[in-house]
């Protein structure tokens, strides 16, 4: 037995003298009985110090002691159970230089007790699988850091170019209203004088007319005191002329000159109002006084076809406003709820103080056809428009937004198909510090 045991060792010898996994041969007591130069190496001892071990019938467990050792020794379950056994990521500590191995340890039971155990160091191995690892969680997280720096780059560029698109919309309204004001000024200042010259003397030219009619009454009354034939060529030239019907006609040419020399001059007050819009300083503004000029400038598009409701509370206080931008507003909204109705319908124009804020809220609600939740997200974009080309341009709305948003107010659209639109304005009495508005000390 012991022969054949010492055969087997030898030729275990052979085997295992130049692998490169650390081998170690036990008997059932775990004494070492052979290790090969693998094993010295793995264990970190000298050449002298582990034979003298090996020859003084050390344990392996005190020469080269892994963390399974104690709890778990692979080759007693290898040798009791009878079966080759095999562990990955055994950790174990080099007597030499304390360093921590890994190793993937396997023990195949021999007969007469006897155990082989061979040790895999796969250190390095594992050492560069989990820098590797590091490295590729390393890569996923830089991947994440970059995608979302991508999504919050192009969320702050498309922001931007809503803003550029925003702040063009402006420029060109600005533009706009600018020479639109100047024009209306021009043309205004410019009716100015030839309807005051109307309207001052078509009362002279009535009181005129009234003196020169005593005096051939007077002629009249006195007819019968001149010769036949002269009374006659006077009464064939009143017949001729149509004496009667012409004194009658002209009073009423009179009156009605009257009425329209004072519906211009109201057209003019109304274009010189909206003009001063141009001059771009805020001032305390009566927002009622701003709808009603804007309502008469709209008559046009209202006339026979279009019911305005006025619901004005009572001492609402004025509003510190670029009167002419907020005045624009309002005609913007009109304009669309003017357009929105097809043939007969109701514009209601409500005009209230906010009881527990600051605030003047106008809401304008119209019988049109009401807007689809789809459209209605989008109708504040600037150039989103639903109308022909030459009959929309898309920026109404969002011009209006933007000078709410300037005057630190707000604007919203509450809408369904066939419900109608109501358009809600809300400015602060006095705009807030932060409010984007070139202001000028404000006249009261
Ligand atoms: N009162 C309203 N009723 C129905 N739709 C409206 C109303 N006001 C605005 N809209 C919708 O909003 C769109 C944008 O309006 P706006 O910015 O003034 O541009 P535009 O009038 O040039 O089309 C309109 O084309 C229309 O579809
Ligand atoms: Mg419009």
């Amino acid at each position: 037995m012991k022969e054949a045991a010492g055969e087997v060792l030898e030729q275990i010898r052979t085997l295992l003298e130049s692998s490169v996994d650390g081998a170690v041969v036990l008997d059932g007591e775990r004494r070492i009985l052979y290790y090969n130069p693998a094993y010295q190496a793995a264990s970190g001892m000298r050449g002298r110090q582990l034979a003298q071990a090996a020859a003084e019938g050390k344990h392996c467990y005190e020469v080269f002691p892994l963390e399974i050792c104690e709890t778990n020794c692979l080759g007693c379950q290898a040798r009791d159970t009878g079966r080759s056994l095999r562990v990955d990521e055994i950790r174990a500590r080099r007597g030499s230089d304390g360093e921590e191995l890994t190793l993937i340890v396997s023990a195949v039971p021999l007969p007469g007790g006897m155990i082989v155990e061979t040790y895999r160091d796969v250190t390095a191995d594992v050492r560069i699988q989990r820098k590797y690892r590091a490295l590729l969680d390393l890569e996923r997280r830089a991947k994440e850091i970059l995608e979302e720096a991508v999504r919050d780059k192009t969320a702050e560029l498309r922001a931007a170019n809503e803003e550029i698109k925003r702040t063009q919309a402006q420029l060109i309204h600005q533009e706009k209203m600018s020479s639109l004001g100047r024009l209306v000024a021009g043309i205004a200042h410019e009716l100015n004088n030839p309807i005051n010259f109307v309207y001052g003397n078509v009362d002279f030219l009535g009181r005129y007319m009234d003196d020169l009619l005593a005096l051939v009454d007077m002629y009249d009354k006195s007819s019968e005191k001149l010769n036949p034939e002269l009374r006659a060529q006077l009464n064939a030239k009143k017949q001729e002329i149509e004496f009667d019907f012409l004194v009658e006609d002209s009073r009423k040419l009179i009156r009605s000159i009257r009425a329209g020399a004072e519906r211009t001059a109201g057209i003019v007050r109304d274009l010189k109002a909206f003009s001063r819009t141009g001059g771009g300083e805020v001032s305390e503004v009566d927002l009622v006084m701003g709808i009603e000029t804007t309502l008469n400038l709209i008559t046009p598009l209202l006339k026979n076809r279009i019911t305005v409701h006025r619901d004005y509370q009572a001492g609402v206080p004025k509003v510190v406003c670029h009167a002419g931008h907020v005045n624009q507003v309002f005609m913007n909204i009109l304009t669309n709820a003017a357009q929105a109705i097809t043939g007969e319908g109701q514009i209601w124009v409500k005009v209230a103080k906010d009881s527990e804020r600051d605030l003047v809220r106008v809401s304008v609600r119209d019988t049109g056809p009401g807007i689809a939740p789809d459209i209605l997200e989008k109708i504040f974009d600037p150039f989103f428009t639903t109308k022909e080309v030459g009959e929309g341009t898309g920026l109404g709305l969002a011009i209006s937004e933007s000078i709410i948003r300037a005057h630190g107010g707000s604007i919203s659209c509450e809408s369904a198909p066939g419900k109608g639109a109501e358009f809600i304005v809300a400015l602060p009495v006095r705009p807030s510090p932060g409010a984007a508005l070139t202001r000028r000390e404000a006249t009261s």
